[in-house]
């Protein structure tokens, strides 16, 4: 596995070939590794010639309170996962090789999807997560890029901008890796502790309560959201949303939209934690 630092070296690694792309911030976990396990059957299929994963803490995509600064670094073992998921290459470039100058231009995606939900709760979130995606896609030229859909509204704002930019990338989002309660993996359940641990499966508890009880009929959508967010309060959660929303734009379902096209997200904080989730159904 070949570790680049710098756009010239990831250039040079990989000479035109074509690629799998799995863009991360590191501190990598078994979500991610399912990712490059399915980059890696894409070359195994033929369909591209080298996998690469990207590490990269993007500050662009940190508001000022977040935690840019405390976001784990841990980069042996991150390469020594990907090397054993079959990586071929790794793309860890510094702040100043990604931004040697102020990023003056930027990738805004539409507000009537960014600006809702995450991007509601965290401004300017999808701008600094678009604008380092497309950087990233213009070093790498990845054929294939794969994302998880833990992210589920990030994996939407990307693939809207390749088909509406007409990049040639295929994006393939990956299901949720979650561990056996239920708990959907992401790289922030470090910060729990362990009573927060034991706690944290009620986000995805409350995701499908939300969903049995709009499945049980009767109530209108906002009265089931306002409950769940109140169930979660009663636990000592923050929540900032749960919500079921139309799979195809994030918009509030109408009576037409029926089982099989929605999906229920949910954004909470338990003690200094922000934990995301959400659930097709
Ligand atoms: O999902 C992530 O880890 C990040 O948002 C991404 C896509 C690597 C961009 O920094």
């Amino acid at each position: 596995m070949k570790i680049c630092k710098t756009i010239d070296e990831l250039r040079s690694a990989l000479d035109g070939k074509k690629s799998a792309f799995v863009p991360t911030m590191g501190n990598l976990h078994s979500g991610h590794i399912a990712l490059m396990n399915l980059a890696f059957k894409q070359k195994q299929a033929d369909r591209v010639d080298a996998t690469v994963a990207s590490i990269f803490v993007n500050r662009l995509q940190f508001l000022p309170h977040e935690d840019f600064d405390s976001y784990p670094r841990t980069f042996e073992p991150d390469c020594a996962q990907l090397e054993a998921a079959g990586c071929d290459v790794v793309f860890a470039p510094l702040e100043k090789d990604m931004y040697p100058e102020p990023q003056g231009y930027k990738v805004h995606p539409p507000a009537g999807l960014a600006d809702i939900l995450e991007g509601h709760f965290r401004p300017g979130f999808f701008v600094g997560v678009s604008t380092v995606v497309m950087k990233l896609f213009q070093i790498v030229q990845p054929r294939i890029a794969i994302f998880g859909k833990k992210d589920y509204q990030q994996l939407m704002v990307i693939k809207n901008m390749v088909r509406q930019m007409a990049m040639p990338i295929e994006i393939i989002g990956h299901e949720t890796e979650r561990a056996a309660d239920g708990l959907a993996l992401s790289s922030r359940n470090g910060y729990l502790s362990e009573a927060e641990r034991a706690e944290a499966v009620h986000l995805s508890r409350a995701l499908k309560a939300l969903i049995a009880a709009h499945a049980a009929g009767g109530q209108d959508i906002a009265a089931l959201e306002a409950q769940a967010l109140a169930a979660l309060a009663a636990r000592g959660w923050q929540p900032d949303y749960l919500t079921l929303r139309r799979r195809a734009d994030l918009q509030a379902p109408s009576a037409q939209d029926t089982a099989g096209s929605l999906v229920a997200l949910g954004a909470a904080r338990l003690g200094k934690t922000r934990l995301i989730d959400n659930m097709e159904c």
